[in-house]
């Protein structure tokens, strides 16, 4: 084999790796989704925890798990909430079968549900859950101001969402990462954009926090209710 065919060859390899990676991460489907579903069960733990310190889960509180991957989360939250129930959504095939293995115990315990959907399209009825959480995923959200309102309607008056990230606009030493999202399909949010959306779906009581040190964020929203009185 000549040089330049051997080169164009490592070329083509490299270039069909870096398609599936891309693919995978967005959405994860058969074999190499499940290994990337693992993958970020193990990655997202530290974000995961700090993530959540940020809201109140009770013994008792139902949760939904937005976007859930390889379910860690799911398993995480179910020890906060030893007498509620957790549920996780996800619009992938593989992420959902991690998802499921990662917490067969508690599902067959009837205390987890996993479900294949979309953020968009959340199958459960009105006023659901007391918290919704969503680590790593909303930056691929087809439209996150709608997709925050649908999360609204599921949650009840007073319950709260958090978004959970550690890629966003503004982050020291960032940029990287804002354009790979963004070949990713992706798009990333800064301080700001998150209090914004946030706002604009309707959520109240917004806070947004960074751990600049790791790079992480989270934003938090209330959903009003309807008997509170006017600002
Ligand atoms: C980077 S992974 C993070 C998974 C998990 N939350 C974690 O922290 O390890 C992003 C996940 O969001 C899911 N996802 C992306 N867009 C979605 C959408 N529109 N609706 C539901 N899930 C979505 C993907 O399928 C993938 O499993």
């Amino acid at each position: 084999m000549t040089p330049s065919v051997w080169i164009a060859l490592k070329l083509g390899v490299g270039i069909a790796v870096a398609l599936v990676v891309i693919r995978q991460c967005r959405k994860p489907t058969s074999w190499p989704g499940r290994f990337f579903a693992h993958l970020m069960n193990s990655r997202h733990r530290g974000l995961t925890l700090w993530g959540l310190s940020h809201v109140t889960v009770t013994r008792q509180s139902t949760v939904l798990d937005v976007g859930c991957g390889g379910g860690a989360t799911i398993a995480e939250l179910l020890t906060r909430a030893p007498e509620g129930k957790v549920y996780g959504i996800d619009f992938a095939e593989a992420s959902v079968a991690v998802a499921r293995e990662t917490n067969a115990t508690a599902i067959a315990s009837g205390r987890v549900d996993i479900q294949q959907a979309s953020v968009s399209n959340l199958p459960f009825p009105a006023d659901r859950f007391d918290v919704v959480t969503a680590v790593e995923t909303h930056y691929y959200w087809p439209d996150l101001r709608a997709d925050l309102r649908e999360i609204g309607r599921v949650l009840k008056p007073g319950g709260r969402v958090a978004l959970v990230v550690e890629c966003y606009r503004g982050k020291r030493f960032g940029t990287v990462e804002v354009w790979a999202l963004r070949l990713l399909g992706g798009r990333c949010f800064s301080v700001d954009e998150h209090r914004e959306a946030l706002t604009a779906a309707g959520f109240v009581d917004v806070a947004v926090a960074e751990e600049r040190a790791k790079g992480w964020l989270t934003a938090v929203g209330t959903k009003g209710r309807s008997d509170a009185p006017p600002a």
